[in-house]
């Protein structure tokens, strides 16, 4: 590989996608040729980034002839019929959607945990539900010292995990109401502004949200843990960017608060942000932007006998999505596990 490969980002004009052209040239990933495709409605759109400037082509299965890598961020919907035709034509997909995370034959990857998964793709590598990720960024180098069990999880998403026009309806809604104006409800069924919503993603039979039970479906395959149990509740709030989950795991082994600390704080991808007496702990507008997840309050449970309550912080556009997609091709590269066109 000497003049760097050919990528595609599909679902460029999202909010996951702008981060993916930011990323790839910030981590300075080598491309030889980029190109920028989305749906119909954005062909002939004009992207800059920096000295950069592309013209948005329309996601057909033919726009992908020749290229190596294609990073998806375009919705499960369009992904689920466009990713295989892609493989086919001997490109890898790295899809932020749900479309594939839990086929068999599709790896379900966050570098840091299980980067051996990827060798096994098949022209498709599925990067996993963004909570689940900040989540597991906490939990896995825990697990690896004292043996998970189950965990309690709630969550704290901002309004970007659902996409560039719910970052505009917030906005929109604390103008109104500021200026005493009615608010305008298109993204979410309430009000986000100065509220909370315990409803992400649809309901289920069992009365649990798909984002909910992604956590212990995800975390199952991801971490190896066939029999791992999560109860999981899911809660939009009105907070830009970063998700934030608060967590309470049960261990096999008794826990220890310093060791603990020491191996989050040891994980690449995760940092000890814990100090209550200076008023330090993981918060969504320190981790906005940062590569690294934040952790923090780990103390004793008081419920669990081997337990564990913490609070996790990360950039679920970044390590939960683009920067995730960005590390998997980084470690396709790295490992000589992806071909390159001529
Ligand atoms: N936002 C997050 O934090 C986050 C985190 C993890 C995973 N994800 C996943 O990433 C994906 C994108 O999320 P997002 O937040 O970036 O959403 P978004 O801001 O709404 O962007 C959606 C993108 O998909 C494109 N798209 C829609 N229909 C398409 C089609 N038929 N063909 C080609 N492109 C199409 C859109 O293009 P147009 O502009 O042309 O409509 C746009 O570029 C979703 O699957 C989401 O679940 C998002």
């Amino acid at each position: 590989m000497e003049n760097g490969y050919s990528i595609g980002i599909v679902g460029a004009t999202g909010a996951v996608g702008q981060e993916l052209i930011h990323l790839l040239y910030e981590r300075g990933f080598p491309i030889r040729e980029l190109r920028l495709l989305a749906s119909a409605r954005s062909k002939g759109k004009t992207i800059t980034y920096k000295e950069h400037s592309w013209t948005v082509e329309e996601a057909t299965p033919e726009a992908f002839d020749g290229m190596d890598i294609a990073l998806f961020s375009a919705g499960a919907g369009i992904t689920k019929s466009l990713a295989p035709e892609v493989a086919r034509r001997g490109c890898v997909v790295v899809d932020n959607s749900s479309a594939f995370r839990m086929d068999d034959d599709v790896p379900l990857v966050i570098p840091e945990i299980n980067p051996e998964a990827a060798k096994e793709h098949q022209g498709i590598i599925a990067n996993p539900n963004c909570s689940t990720i900040v989540s597991l960024m906490a939990l896995y180098p825990l697990h690896r010292e004292f043996g998970l069990k189950r965990f309690f999880a709630s969550t704290y998403q901002a309004v970007s995990g659902t996409g560039a026009a719910a970052i505009s309806e917030l906005e929109n809604q604390v103008k109104a109401l500021v200026n005493g104006q009615p608010v305008v409800k298109e993204v979410y069924p309430h009000q986000i502004a100065f509220n909370v919503l315990p409803h992400v993603d649809v309901f289920l039979e069992n009365g649990y949200t798909k984002e909910e039970m992604k956590m212990q479906n995800e975390g199952r395959k991801i971490m190896s843990l066939p029999d791992v149990k999560v109860s999981c509740t899911c809660v939009r709030v009105p907070v830009y960017r970063a998700h934030s989950v608060s967590i309470q795991a049960e261990f096999e082994k008794p826990v220890d608060v310093a060791v603990a600390k020491a191996v989050v704080d040891a994980f690449p991808g995760s940092e000890l942000c814990d100090d209550v007496e200076r008023l330090c702990y993981p918060m969504p507008i320190d981790y906005s932007g940062k590569v690294n997840c934040g952790v923090g309050r780990i103390r004793k449970d008081t419920a669990f006998d081997n337990g564990l309550s913490l609070w996790v912080s990360g950039d679920q556009l970044w390590k939960g999505a683009a920067l995730n997609a960005v590390q998997i091709a980084e470690l396709l590269h790295e490992r000589g596990w992806v071909g390159v066109s001529a």
